[in-house]
């Protein structure tokens, strides 16, 4: 079979390693791919938003199943375009990516059908949002409506922060078209649990799930990234609590998608807080997580064409999806001064015995070496039976890579080994 990922980063090296499991795979494409991801898969220069080219690049290449990972070209209708070709595509249409691209829609779908989650109010106009800012609870959260590359959620702590992010947002159109509509709303506290999950619209199969760290610096500190490591299974994430997230969240919302007449076939994610009054939904995403599927892809023991095909198919209830009972965790290495300004093109030196571990986010081949060529430049994921080995395992392989610059969080993992000690 001939498959095509769209994408080209540390998820998507992580979902083609995983589908390279599958003999009768002979070629995967990867749509732009990186550098890094040029060892496991043929790397075509095709812009991942650049839909009139990705579909004319799967009928001239006669491709069999095309996995549409990040959100963009989701958004856009990309599995929209390559089904009317007749290509079979993991991933949402757009009708149902709207999950993910507007912030108003999903909010005003949980409250339409009793999914819990922060209450909020969504203005269109700016003036009555500084107006009911004037008396809103603080803290407080203002989120632009459209997608706005994981920047667009500000928590203010105080009036005036929440004002200004209003400005931005509705005035100085910061994020552009995303923030013509905005949400403000509760400010949640409690652990927070990632869950993504293979649904085919009907049925709904939750992976192992995961925590994310997406502050710059160790102890939760620094800026907001695109995260800095990830851990799973969530220690916070207890049977009883996914057995709650089962009835409250995860059927309810693919019931209330099919109900819309939107019904979601691909990787829903769930980015869950654990509140004192229990879990509420944070945000949805119409895809994988980056970096959760680093540290979930690892742990599945069934075959991931075999599952990805099934919600394309309808057949994901007679489709068994097993997890290993292990842990793993996934550190991120960056480039120094990510998320703020940051330097390109340092060579890189991965053992090669480490390469297999290693999830490459943003590096691109010169004179033929490697070099870095983004923020997040790769992640390092380690299974072991224990979390506490699995952590040490991945600190070990980050200790062998080297290039210049390089920044990483040293306490990925800390949090979920001391909340398994309580
Ligand atoms: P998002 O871009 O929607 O993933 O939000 C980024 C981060 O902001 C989340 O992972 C949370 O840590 C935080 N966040 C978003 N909404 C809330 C909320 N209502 N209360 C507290 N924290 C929030
Ligand atoms: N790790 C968070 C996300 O993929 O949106």
């Amino acid at each position: 079979m001939k498959i095509m990922v769209v994408g080209g980063g540390g998820r998507e090296h992580a979902i083609i390693k995983k589908l390279k499991e599958n003999p009768k795979i002979e070629v995967i494409y990867a749509l732009p791919g990186n550098g890094g991801i040029a060892a496991d898969a043929v790397c075509v220069p095709i812009g991942a938003k650049d839909i009139p080219a990705i579909v004319e690049f799967a009928v001239q290449q006669h491709i069999d199943y095309a996995v549409v990972a990040p959100d963009d070209p989701l958004v856009l209708g990309c599995v929209d375009a390559l089904n009317e070709k007749g290509i079979a595509c993991f991933g949402p249409n757009a009708d149902a990516a709207i999950i993910e691209g507007s912030k108003v829609f999903s909010k005003n779908l949980m409250k339409k059908y009793g999914i819990p989650t922060a209450r909020y109010e969504v203005f269109d106009q700016m003036q009555a949002a500084l107006e009911y800012l004037d008396s809103a609870p603080i803290p407080t959260v203002v989120k632009a409506d459209g997608l706005a590359l994981g920047k667009g959620v500000i928590i203010a702590q105080t009036r005036q922060e929440a004002k200004n992010a209003v400005v931005a947002m509705m005035q100085d159109k910061q994020f552009g078209k995303s923030g013509e509509q905005i949400v403000i709303e509760e400010f949640l506290t409690g652990p927070e649990v990632s869950v993504l999950a293979f649904t085919d619209g009907k049925t709904l199969k939750p992976m192992v799930s995961s925590m994310d760290h997406k502050r710059a610096l160790d102890g939760d500190q620094g800026l907001n990234t695109g995260g800095m490591g990830t851990v799973a299974p969530n220690p916070y994430y207890t049977p009883a609590i996914a057995r709650q997230c089962m009835q409250e969240i995860f059927l309810p919302t693919i019931r209330a998608m099919e109900a819309e007449g939107r019904p979601f076939k691909g990787c829903l994610y769930f980015g869950l807080m654990l509140t004192p009054q229990g879990p509420k939904v944070i945000e949805y995403n119409c895809r994988f997580g980056d970096p959760e599927t680093q540290v979930v892809l690892p742990l599945l023991e069934s075959d991931l064409l075999t599952v990805m095909q099934a919600t394309t198919n309808g057949t994901l209830a007679q489709t068994p999806v097993s997890f290993r009972d292990a842990n793993a965790c996934c550190v991120i290495m960056a480039s120094g001064g990510y998320p703020s300004h940051y330097e390109k093109g340092f060579p890189m030196h991965i053992p090669q015995a480490v390469f297999q571990n290693v999830y490459v986010a943003g590096a691109c081949v010169k004179d033929g070496a490697l070099v870095t060529a983004g923020g997040r430049v790769l992640g390092v994921t380690a299974v072991a039976d224990s979390l506490q080995e699995a952590v040490q395992s991945a600190y070990d392989m980050v200790e062998q890579i080297t290039f210049e610059n390089a920044f990483y969080r040293r306490d990925i993992g800390a949090k979920a080994l001391a909340a398994k000690e309580v």
